[in-house]
C-alpha cells in the first residue's frame, strides 16, 4: 500500500486494539475454578474463532482466557493515531514482565480490520514492534470480534465514530477464573500495569484476594514540568533523549538539528508531513521499520512545552 493512502486511512481506522494479556495457572491443575455464580464465565464470553499471526486457529474462551488472567485490547495495524503509541506503551509493560511472558502471562491484540490485517500483516506488525513470545496478534470475522468487543465493554459504535477525540484506548485486564475484570487505559504508567498483571491479579492464583489498590501503592513519579510530563507519558515509550534508538530515533540534540517550525509541525501532525511526502519524514519512516510516529493530538502549547523540555534536556544530557 502506498504511504499516503495508508496515512490517509489511518485516521479513520485507528484504535480498537484489543489487547489481552493472560496469566496462566502454572504447575498442576487449576484448583481455583471460576467462583460459583460468577456471571463472567463460559456462558458470558463468546467462544469465537480467531487466527493468530502464525496462522493458528484458536477459540477465545477455551484457548485464550479460560483459567487465565487476561488483558484485552483491539487494534488496527495501519493506524496512525493513538494505536502505535498504545502498542508502544504496552510493549513497555511487556518488557517489564519479560520473564513471565509466554509462561504465565500472555498478551493478545485483536484486530478489528480483518480485511487488511491478515495473519501475515499481523506477523509483520509484531516484528516491527519487536515483540514475540507471549504476545499474540489475532484476527477473526468482523461480526465475531464486534460481539467480543461488546462483551468486553470495549465497543464503540463503528470505526467512523471512533475518529478524532473518540479513541478507545482502553483495554481489559482480568482473571477469568476469579471473575475479576478491570478496564484500564493503555496510557497508564507501565509499571502500574505490569504490577496489576504480574502481581495483583496473579495473587488470585494462590487464593488471596487480589489487591486492586495498586494505583495507590504505585511508585509516585516526581513532580515534573509540563513538557517532561507529556514526554514521559506520551513519547518515551518510543524515544530516548539520548543517542540510543527505541522504536523511534534517539532525540538527543534534535532541537539543534532541526528547524523549530518543522519540529513543531512534525510533533503535532506527523501524519500530515508523511502524507505530503516531506523528505525528512519519509526518510525516517522508511528507516524506522515503517512504524508511524503517532499524531497524538497535542495542542500548540503542549508542543511548545515539549520542545522547550527537549532543548533543555539535550543541552544538559
Ligand atoms: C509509537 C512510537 C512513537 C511515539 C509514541 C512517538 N514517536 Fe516520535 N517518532 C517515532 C518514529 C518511528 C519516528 C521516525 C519517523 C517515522 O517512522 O514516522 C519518530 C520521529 C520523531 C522525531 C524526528 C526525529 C528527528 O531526528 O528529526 C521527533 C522530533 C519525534 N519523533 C518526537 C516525538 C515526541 C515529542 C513524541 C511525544 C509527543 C513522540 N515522538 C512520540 C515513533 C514514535
Amino acid at each position: 500500500m502506498k504511504t499516503h493512502s495508508v496515512v490517509g486511512s489511518l485516521r479513520s481506522l485507528c484504535f480498537y486494539a484489543v489487547f489481552i494479556s493472560a496469566m496462566l495457572a502454572f504447575g498442576g491443575s487449576p484448583v481455583w475454578a471460576a467462583p460459583k455464580g460468577s456471571p463472567w464465565g463460559k456462558n458470558y464470553f463468546p467462544n469465537i474463532e480467531l487466527v493468530d499471526q502464525d496462522g493458528k486457529t484458536v477459540h477465545f474462551y477455551d484457548d485464550l482466557i479460560k483459567d487465565k488472567v487476561v488483558a484485552i485490547n483491539f487494534i488496527y495495524t495501519h493506524c496512525g493515531d493513538s494505536c502505535p503509541a498504545e502498542t508502544a506503551n504496552l510493549r513497555q509493560v511487556y518488557k517489564l514482565l519479560a520473564d513471565r511472558m509466554g509462561k504465565d502471562i500472555f498478551f493478545y491484540s485483536i484486530s478489528i480490520d480483518p480485511k487488511h490485517d491478515t495473519p501475515k500483516v499481523l506477523k509483520e506488525y509484531a516484528e516491527r514492534f519487536k515483540v514475540g513470545s507471549g504476545w499474540r496478534f489475532l484476527t477473526g470475522r468482523e461480526t465475531d470480534t464486534t460481539l467480543l468487543r461488546k462483551s468486553l465493554g470495549l465497543f464503540r459504535d463503528g470505526v467512523e465514530a471512533s475518529k478524532l477525540g473518540e479513541h478507545n484506548t482502553s483495554f481489559m485486564v482480568g482473571n477469568e477464573s476469579t471473575g475479576q475484570w478491570i478496564k484500564r487505559s493503555s496510557f497508564d504508567e507501565p509499571k502500574v500495569l505490569a504490577s496489576l498483571l504480574g502481581r495483583s491479579l496473579g495473587h488470585a492464583k494462590s487464593g488471596r484476594k487480589a489487591n486492586l489498590a495498586s494505583y495507590a501503592s504505585a511508585e509516585k513519579l516526581p513532580k515534573m514540568g509540563r513538557g517532561e510530563d507529556i514526554f514521559r507519558s506520551r513519547c518515551d515509550s518510543c524515544h530516548s533523549l539520548g543517542n540510543e534508538d527505541g522504536l523511534g530515533p534517539g532525540l538527543q540534540g534534535v532541537t539543534q538539528r532541526r528547524d523549530k517550525a518543522w519540529l513543531a509541525r512534525w510533533i503535532k501532525t506527523p501524519d500530515k508531513l508523511l502524507a505530503e511526502k516531506d523528505p525528512i519524514a519519509t526518510d525516517f519512516y522508511n528507516r524506522y521499520n515503517k512504524i508511524l510516529m503517532p499524531n497524538l493530538r497535542l495542542s500548540d502549547s503542549d508542543v511548545e512545552a515539549l520542545i522547550n523540555y527537549m532543548e533543555a534536556t539535550s543541552k544538559n544530557p
